[in-house]
């Protein structure tokens, strides 16, 4: 969601701010700032919209007398105020000395407000933050010192923040602390950094330290001092960063949505070999082994957003069928505000490619209140959610920068898939020769995934076709419904075209209302027992005049011109096709949204991963 970035050190501040800036704009936003402190001043500098209308600021100033010595910066994603400059970070206090940056929601900052004003604080913005400034500033007010007038101030805040803070009387330090969301250090030599993710210093620096809720770290040049809140020294671990600068350079694709998608069977490929050494050998959990009591397991929920909501039902339909478990899905949001059945006997697993959506950090956070065994599936294992997990399973599909998911939901739905064949092979609940054949399915994804990539041609030419329309429908039946959703969904994302997933079998109780030639249909027709109602389901589309496309295997026998176009991936099993059709789904996605000359990797309004609930 939004992003900052703090430094500290001998280079350019302002250019190493901005260049971390530059690499967290995947995460989405409306509006860019900065504050430089060069021992005297602190000066801060805003702008509206894309991080070039924040350089451009910078650039039209005039040259500054001295150089900085320290600074912060952060892009924001509007939730308490519009997205204007005045809200837009850092903020000021009243006496232009203490700046911070901030992420997360301060909840009680109507009340906060009230209060501050009356003591005397003036409000330049609509933003939650103000608050936080104000609120500091009283105290540094009282104590003289930024350490304890942070530590003092942020225990009268609720609800979610990291925060980056300078004062112009101490020019010395950098102060981040955090509480329900994400901030690491960087460590360097004769320099450090803040940020609230780490592409925004890859390159820079090897190690980092990950601050944990209510710690606040002193950061200087040369040094960084970790505290609790009550202001004991912690020890921190120094862990090294996982991974190398190449993971955010496009190398060679026009967009990161497009180099995301051909990364999938190197992905899908090192996830089989770790998890499913060979089809005859039992599933291998991973060198850290599973952690969850499998007996006490009684009922299963899995929660989600989003895209990961799509793989959440994917594995429903998957492991009902194998394990014969009930399997509950549910999207986070939902999940948090009603009084749901979970107990001791339910495993809740949390799928977040971020592992930082607030949503469902908070149902997994309630659902380890009631008891249950928590397993975390997500692409970021240095994530907040991995905090409630008895168990993690990482998806390893490295850094994804498109704000459209689409290795990460490939790699969840590998990951179920195995997860899944592990939890059968531990209650025996399939036969030996089924889960043999099973495992070699997944097996074989990867050289199938490279064979449907390395042939773009087809659904190139259906995405010229469909760009024009307003509206389309794209409809599945059992495991291919949540592969039409998540196709509509990415369509609609980065596109804009209005686009929606049904069950097949539901267009006649109201959505074929909808059909005429300007409304096409985009059906999803796997192998197995749904094929024949799905062909039934698309002559009455055909019916209705509307173009008719399918996704559906090499050598499934439909008559010849029965589809206005078809998308053929190869031959495999009813429970594998999903990953293969999802990939021809998301290319149609791509090559649509592009043709539009949408910003596809950094589609308006939204952001990578969404911290407020
Ligand atoms: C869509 C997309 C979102 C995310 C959702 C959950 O392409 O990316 O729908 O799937 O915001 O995000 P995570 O998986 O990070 O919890």
């Amino acid at each position: 969601m939004c992003g900052l970035v703090g430094y500290i050190g001998n280079n350019a501040v302002e250019q190493t701010l901005l260049d971390g800036l530059k690499n967290l704009e995947y995460r989405g936003y409306d509006s860019a700032g900065i504050a430089l402190n060069d021992n005297q001043n602190i000066d801060v500098f805003k702008a509206k919209g894309k991080l070039n209308n924040l350089t451009e600021v910078l650039s039209n100033r005039p040259k500054p007398a001295k150089n900085s010595m320290l600074g912060i910066g952060h892009i924001r994603w509007a939730t308490h105020g519009k997205a204007t400059t005045e809200n837009a970070h850092p903020h000021l206090s009243n006496d232009g000395k203490l700046v911070l940056v901030h992420n997360g929601i301060i909840e009680n900052y109507q009340q906060l407000r009230h209060e501050l004003e009356a003591a005397g604080f003036v409000f330049h913005s609509q933003t939650d933050t103000e608050t936080a400034v104000h609120a500091i500033d009283r105290e540094y007010k009282k104590s003289q010192s930024l350490e304890q007038a942070v530590t003092a101030g942020i225990k009268l805040l609720e609800g979610a923040f990291a925060f980056c803070i300078m004062h112009k009387d101490e020019p010395d330090k950098i102060i981040a602390v955090r509480k329900n969301a994400p901030l690491i250090i960087g460590l360097g030599e004769n320099e450090n950094y803040i940020a609230s993710d780490i592409p925004a210093i890859i390159g820079k620096v090897k190690n980092i330290i990950h601050l944990n809720d209510c710690e606040l770290a002193i950061v200087e040049k040369n040094k960084v001092t970790v505290k609790s809140l009550d202001g004991q020294i912690l020890n921190k671990e120094i862990e090294a960063i996982g991974f190398n600068p190449e993971v955010i350079s496009k190398n060679g694709y026009k967009h990161f949505m497009l180099k995301e998608i051909n990364e999938q069977p190197v992905i899908i490929r090192r996830m089989a070999q770790a998890h499913l050494p060979e089809s005859g050998l039992p599933v291998c959990w991973g060198s850290k082994g599973c952690m969850l009591d499998l007996n006490r397991i009684k009922n299963i929920s899995i929660i989600a957003c989003g895209t990961s909501l799509h793989a959440a039902m994917y594995a429903k339909t998957l492991w009902e069928d194998w394990l014969q478990i009930p399997v509950h899905v549910e999207a986070a949001s939902e999940y948090i505000y009603r009084a749901n059945i979970t107990n001791a006997n339910s495993l809740v697993i949390g799928i977040s490619q971020s592992g930082e959506t607030a949503d469902t950090i908070t149902a997994v956070k309630q659902a380890k209140e009631k008891g249950a065994q928590i397993l975390i599936l997500t692409n970021r294992e240095d994530s907040s959610i991995v905090r409630y997990a008895d168990c993690t399973v990482p998806l390893n599909a490295g850094i994804e920068v498109s704000v459209a998911a689409t290795k990460s939901y490939t790699a969840q739905l590998a990951a179920l898939y195995w997860v899944g064949l592990y939890f059968a092979e531990q209650n025996k609940s399939l036969s030996a020769s089924l889960l043999a054949s099973l495992k070699q399915d997944l097996l074989e994804l990867p050289a199938k995934m490279e064979e449907i990539l390395s042939n773009q041609q087809a659904v190139q030419s259906l995405a010229d076709k469909l760009k024009n329309f307003k509206d389309m429908v794209y409809i599945g039946r059992g495991i291919n419904l949540t592969c039409a959703m998540e196709g509509a969904l990415k369509l609609k994302e980065i596109s804009y075209i209005n686009a929606n997933g049904y069950a097949a079998g539901e267009l006649k109780h109201g959505p074929i209302a909808l059909l005429d030639e300007q409304m096409p249909v985009m059906a999803v027709l796997g192998p197995g027992v749904t094929f024949a109602k799905m062909i039934s389901n698309c002559e009455e589309a055909k019916a209705r005049n509307a173009f008719v496309a399918a996704v559906l295997s090499e050598k499934a026998a439909v008559k010849e011109s029965f589809f206005d176009a078809e998308l053929r991936v190869p031959e495999t099993n009813e429970t594998t096709f999903p990953l293969l059709a999802n990939i021809q789904l998301q290319l149609l996605a791509y090559y649509v949204a592009d043709a539009l000359g949408r910003e596809v990797d950094q589609p308006r309004n939204l952001a990578k991963s969404v911290t407020v609930e």
